[in-house]
């Protein structure tokens, strides 16, 4: 497995590849990688048999008061998980160099980023959309892998690759839980034993709203109040937003007859903040 930090051995990696006639899946990560990012480079080895993965802290999706510079940097457990996982290259880029002196240039992609987390985390969106364009440019892979715990991530994604005709196969992939059902995600590591037991209501209510969906239940709000009741019974959740969501654009949606739909969670505990869905 290579490690390549500039766009010209990215590319010329890549067009090796290519010619050798393998197709070419990419994951972007920014590191401190889990069993679910692992699970991603599987997938996408899967799918493709030259698999590019970025490791790249985007300083860009990161809020004023969101610390930056604490985002943990584990490159060599990082380096050796890609490589047991098939990936075949890591893209590393130093982030002076990938954003050029001055870059004034920004994918917004608006609406689909516009609630739920896009409400808690202005500007977040837009520097995600406009990594993920950079990224894509610069490894022009087939298909790229994205995991579905980041449900508005993968459809601000899916809406700038539709809206901006990039052409790369965009895939989900399912989200990797830890055996207490709580979603897997780089800021479990901040988690104490007693709070890793408190998330589980998240998981829980969003059970709560499925099995009321799975009865026939199609009223947004009954789902919603369900899975909040949930949430409530667990004092050291500090829930952010509860909503029953259109998958494809994110907004609250009043029933869910005609449209599919997801429950997305956000919620702070201690000073993490956790965010979770599911289909209903
Ligand atoms: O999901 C992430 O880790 C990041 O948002 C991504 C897609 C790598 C862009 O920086």
């Amino acid at each position: 497995m290579e490690v390549v930090h500039t766009i010209p051995d990215l590319r010329a990696a890549v067009a090796r590849a290519r010619q050798a006639g393998k197709a070419i899946g990419f994951v972007p990560t920014m590191g401190c990688l889990h069993e679910g990012h692992l699970s991603l480079i599987r997938r996408a080895k899967e799918e493709a048999a030259f698999v590019v993965v970025s490791i790249f802290v985007n300083p860009t999706q990161f809020g004023p008061n969101e610390d930056l510079s604490k985002y943990p940097r584990t490159f060599e457990d990082d380096r050796r998980g890609c490589e047991a996982a098939g990936a075949s290259l890591i893209f590393a880029p130093a982030a002076a160099d990938f954003y050029p002196p001055g870059a004034s240039t920004w994918v917004d992609v608006e609406g689909v980023s516009a609630k739920l987390c896009g409400e808690f985390r202005p500007g977040h969106f837009r520097g995600v959309a406009t990594v993920v364009a950079m990224l894509f440019n610069a490894a022009q892979a087939d298909l790229a892998v994205f995991g579905r715990k980041d449900l508005q991530q993968l459809a601000v994604i899916r809406r700038m690759v539709r809206d901006l005709h990039i052409p790369v196969r965009i895939i989900a992939h399912e989200t990797i839980r830890e055996p207490n059902g709580v979603a897997m995600s780089s800021r479990n590591r901040y988690l104490s034993a007693e709070q890793m037991t408190q998330a589980t209501a998240i998981p829980a209510a969003m059970t709560a709203a499925k099995a009321l969906a799975q009865a026939g239940v199609t009223d947004a709000a009954r789902l919603r109040d369900a899975a909040q009741a949930v949430l409530a019974a667990q004092p050291a959740l500090k829930p952010q937003y509860c909503e029953i969501v259109d998958l494809e654009t994110m907004a609250p949606v009043a029933s869910t007859a005609r449209v599919r739909c997801a429950i997305a969670i956000a919620c702070h505990l201690g000073a993490t903040r956790l965010i979770d869905n599911a289909d209903l």
